[in-house]
């Protein structure tokens, strides 16, 4: 029977790591995956999570088995941090771990489609896995704009999805750094948004793989704050692989608010459900890691002084990209207004091909670029080659 399988290709994304890898050009560019990268072009282990994995060490006494939910000290943890002062808004939030930030999406779709949602409305471009996430839990998907031509968000496109809502839709939205575009909706967009919701029949599922990356922590949960303020009920999909650096370690949350607190069991059971037919429990070691500097004010710290430097980094690396202005075809300068990890050059896929090629650099097949894999020595030669392609 299996030889009825067709062939499927690789994960354009994830192939790209192995691309990469094999080019044996010493000043090749690696602007691909989504990790962050220091001015050495390293991805080391945070210095917190190591002192939360030396602890883990000392002090751990069991690997038994946890529940579906997981390690709920972790999820309880990460909550004002998320949400602010009124973490659980009364009750009615309340939380899982996943395996990643994948998880909590593929989670968070799966039981609104219990739930009823039939279709998922998505700005487009998005994260490439959505899509594929959506198709796999067999939920129609339906594209709107995300951006702009000149760069800015499009909060027309999604104030006209939500407010044409019907029953049985959601609404996926990313809470900052947009991946793949780095654009986001301002404040102002938030709260326009947020309100078009709290009247609209749509269910928000908010993606937030990025806080802390783009201008802060609290800056950063700004639109979910103002949308979870607004609205009876929501999802929402969070990832602690960027922000705390452990990617493989695969640690996430899902976290449901409904519109009471007695609403909230049933949701969480159908969850644990679906969680326990899917991984059954979620890998332990990253979300206790986790928990144990969010439960030590020093190590919080420590955490905090780490993201706050890799924010700034990719400013500088944002700035110097904006100053460059025109090269080639291109304007670099929107890039310094937007956030995160990515931002998306309008390149051909020859031109792609040719920066691949002919210089050994190494981005997705729809020109976003990894910010963090620029740094100052390798900048000139990003800008520089970008105008033999483009010029
Ligand atoms: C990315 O977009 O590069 C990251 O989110 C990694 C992934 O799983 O795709």
């Amino acid at each position: 029977m299996l030889d009825r399988l067709q062939p499927q290709s690789p994960d354009a994304l994830l192939a790209l790591i192995k691309l990469y890898a094999a080019d044996d050009r010493s000043d090749k560019i690696d602007l691909g995956v989504g990790v962050y990268r220091t001015n050495d072009g390293d991805t080391p282990v945070f210095a917190a999570i190591k002192q939360a994995e030396q602890k883990l060490v000392e002090e751990q006494d069991s690997k038994s088995y946890l529940g579906p939910e997981g390690d709920l000290g972790f999820v309880h943890a990460l909550m004002p941090y998320i949400f602010g002062k009124d973490a659980t808004k009364g009750g009615r939030i309340e939380g899982m771990q996943t395996p990643g930030g994948t998880g909590a999406v593929r989670l968070a779709v799966a039981v609104a489609k219990q739930a009823g949602v039939h279709t998922v409305h998505m700005g487009v471009p998005s994260w490439p896995n959505h899509a594929q996430i959506l198709n796999d839990v067999d939920i129609a998907f339906t594209p709107f704009d995300h951006a702009n031509a000149d760069g800015t968000a499009n909060v027309d496109a999604v104030l006209d999805v939500i407010r044409n809502a019907q029953d049985g839709d959601a609404v996926l939205l990313h809470g900052c750094c947009h991946n793949p575009t780095g654009i986001d909706y301002s404040n102002a967009d938030w709260e326009a948004i947020a309100e078009a919701l709290a009247g609209s029949a749509a269910l928000p599922i908010l993606d937030i793989a990025y806080q802390g990356l783009g201008h802060g922590m609290d800056e950063d949960a700004y639109g979910i704050r103002k949308v979870l303020d607004a609205v009876p009920e929501a999802l929402i999909a969070y990832s602690c692989d960027k922000n705390f650096g452990m990617y493989r370690d695969r640690v996430g949350a899902l976290y449901v608010m409904a519109q009471t607190s007695d609403q909230l069991p049933p949701v969480l059971s159908n969850l644990n459900a679906l969680a326990r037919a899917s991984w059954s429990m979620p890998p332990d070691h990253g979300a206790a890691a986790v928990r144990l500097i969010l439960r030590d004010s020093d190590m919080t710290q420590v955490w905090l002084d780490e993201l706050e430097t890799m924010r700034n980094r990719m400013r500088e690396v944002r700035d110097a990209l904006a100053k460059a202005g025109d090269v080639g075809s291109l304007d670099l300068r929107p890039l310094g207004q937007q956030n995160g990890l990515f931002s998306v050059l309008p390149l051909s896929k020859d031109q792609i091909q040719a920066l691949r090629g002919d210089h050994g650099i190494y981005m997705a097949g729809s020109g976003r670029i990894n910010i963090a894999g620029l740094h100052m020595g390798n900048i000139e030669k990003f800008i520089g080659a970008l105008e033999a392609v483009t010029g």
